[in-house]
């Protein structure tokens, strides 16, 4: 395992880690702000998703939620997640887990920025009644459904064929950038059936008369000569039909009741506009050349959609919960800055591995985990503390681990520490060749903490001798990172 915890480059980086951990240590407290957050967090099935990684981060990830929903009794929770909790309360866990990741999300959320939460038909309604307490109802923007699969599978009952994406901002201002959709060729024949002679040009016609316009009913075009009167509306003004005319004198359409209709060419066509219902985006079929293997990795063109339509480029967007990576790749591949997080560190590795073969590219992992800190082997444990410090190991070392830049001694230990491990470790850096005199300063750092008899033993050593040892935990470390 490496670590790089002070490592400054926050941006374009994966995190190895509790999403909620590394938005609030990580993100939140170096000030680093987001312009778009897609998550697709583990979905609330009950049972383990297995697969080639068997990412055991979605089991711990749930149990943890349950063991979590015990310890913190109701407390902080909204009162109707506190009603599910004594009906259900394993969903309730599930709920409060998300809330406060979504609760982090928001905080790190940008001002003009937006969020998009994947989940699916078993939670989605109580997810959305999260997203309205958090990001408020009137920053709903949309419920995306996303069919992600054909469907067919299920010999008896129904299929489920969809996804559904909450989509909210933060606010009223937002970057929104309109999509549309390809047509196949064989729609575009359809729509586009009519040949211009004068061109050659394909296209469609369209009404000129229009009821929302209501205020020019009765009013009077001249349109190619011919006076026309409506007792609809119009669609346009005397002068946008003139300054259309003028740039195409082509454009109007004349239909064999001697109807007006403006022409739509195909040659003009961005597409079909993107609503709340994506049927165009396929899942990865079995053979797909972008599928890793990753159980629950989404298209690409998904998230493509996605950060295209909300962000621009040098924009940031994080994943929270970032899988084999298929966001932080649609943003790279788009200009976007990027961060994913996932507690898996073989996630991680399947991601950094992702951009070395799609783009040359090594992001390095950062590990920001306590979970993860606690099971270092005591050398890497050792060089996690050193690294943290800037430290270097002593040869020969007897009995200190590291010293810092300013030649403060460092000891680090895998178990609780005691009283004696303290005065060994006054002696091991008096007679210590490499650490400065006089001493004045020492650290001792241990992976699970330190008894009553020791934190004793520091204030018995600071009197007697006026030297302080430091008693730090990785909390501390992560704390203060
Ligand atoms: C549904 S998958 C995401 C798939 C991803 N969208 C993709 O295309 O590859 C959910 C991921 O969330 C991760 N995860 C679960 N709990 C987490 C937590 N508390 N913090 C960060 N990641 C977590 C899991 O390891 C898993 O990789």
């Amino acid at each position: 395992m490496m670590s790089n915890i002070k490592n400054p480059n926050t941006i374009n980086q994966i995190y190895c880690g509790d999403c909620k951990f590394v938005m609030r240590h990580d993100l939140l407290e170096r000030g680093i702000k987001v312009d778009l957050i897609y998550l697709d967090p583990p979905f609330f099935t009950g049972k383990v998703q297995k697969g080639i990684w068997l990412p055991g981060a979605m089991e711990v990830s749930f149990e943890d939620s349950k063991k979590f929903w015990g310890l913190k009794r109701y407390k902080s929770a909204p009162e109707w997640m506190k009603w599910i909790g004594t009906k259900r309360p394993e969903f309730a866990a599930y709920l409060y887990y998300m809330y406060e990741r979504l609760e982090m999300c928001n905080r790190v959320l940008k001002k003009t920025g937006s969020i998009y939460l994947h989940c699916d038909y078993r939670a989605s309604h109580y997810l959305k009644m999260i997203m309205d307490e958090i990001f408020d109802v009137e920053n709903l923007q949309n419920e995306i459904i996303w069919q992600r699969t054909l469907g067919h599978h299920l010999a008896t009952g129904m299929d489920v064929m969809t996804d559904t994406i909450l989509f909210y901002t933060k606010n009223k201002e937002f970057i929104y950038n309109k999509q549309y959709q390809k047509l196949s060729k064989k729609e575009l024949e359809k729509k586009f059936s009519y040949i211009e002679e004068e061109t050659s040009r394909k296209f469609t016609h369209e009404k000129l008369e229009q009821a929302s316009n209501v205020y020019s009913k009765g009013e009077v075009r001249i349109i190619q000569g011919k006076e026309l009167t409506t007792d609809i509306g119009w669609r346009w003004t005397q002068q946008e039909f003139d300054r259309r005319l003028q740039k195409n004198p082509y454009v109007i359409f004349w239909t064999g009741t001697g109807k007006p209709r403006y022409k739509r060419y195909a040659d003009e066509y961005k597409g079909r506009k993107v609503g709340n219902l994506w049927k165009d985006i396929f899942p990865l079929a079995s053979r797909s050349k972008e599928r890793l293997g990753y159980p629950t990795q989404k298209p690409l063109r998904l998230l493509e959609r996605i950060v295209k339509t909300s962000s621009n480029p040098f924009d940031i967007i994080l994943d929270p919960f970032c899988g084999c990576g298929t966001a932080i790749v649609a943003a790279y591949k788009l200009g976007r800055r990027w961060i994913g997080i996932d507690l898996n560190p073989k996630a991680c590795e399947v991601m950094q591995k992702r951009f070395e073969s799609e783009f040359a590219l090594s992001p390095q992992i950062i590990y920001r985990d306590l979970e993860e800190i606690s099971k270092l082997s005591p050398l890497q444990f050792e060089q996690w503390v050193n690294e943290f410090y800037g430290a270097t190991k002593p040869k020969p070392d007897k009995g200190v681990d590291g010293i810092t830049p300013s030649g403060i001694p460092i000891q680090t230990k895998t178990f609780k520490v005691k009283y004696d491990v303290i005065g060994a470790f006054l002696t091991c850096i008096e007679y210590h060749p490499k650490v400065p005199k006089p001493i004045k300063r020492g650290i001792i750092v241990s992976q699970k903490g330190f008894a009553e008899s020791a934190i004793s033993r520091v204030f018995e050593i600071q009197e007697k001798e006026d030297i302080l040892i430091e008693l730090i935990t990785p909390e501390n470390l992560l704390e203060n990172s």
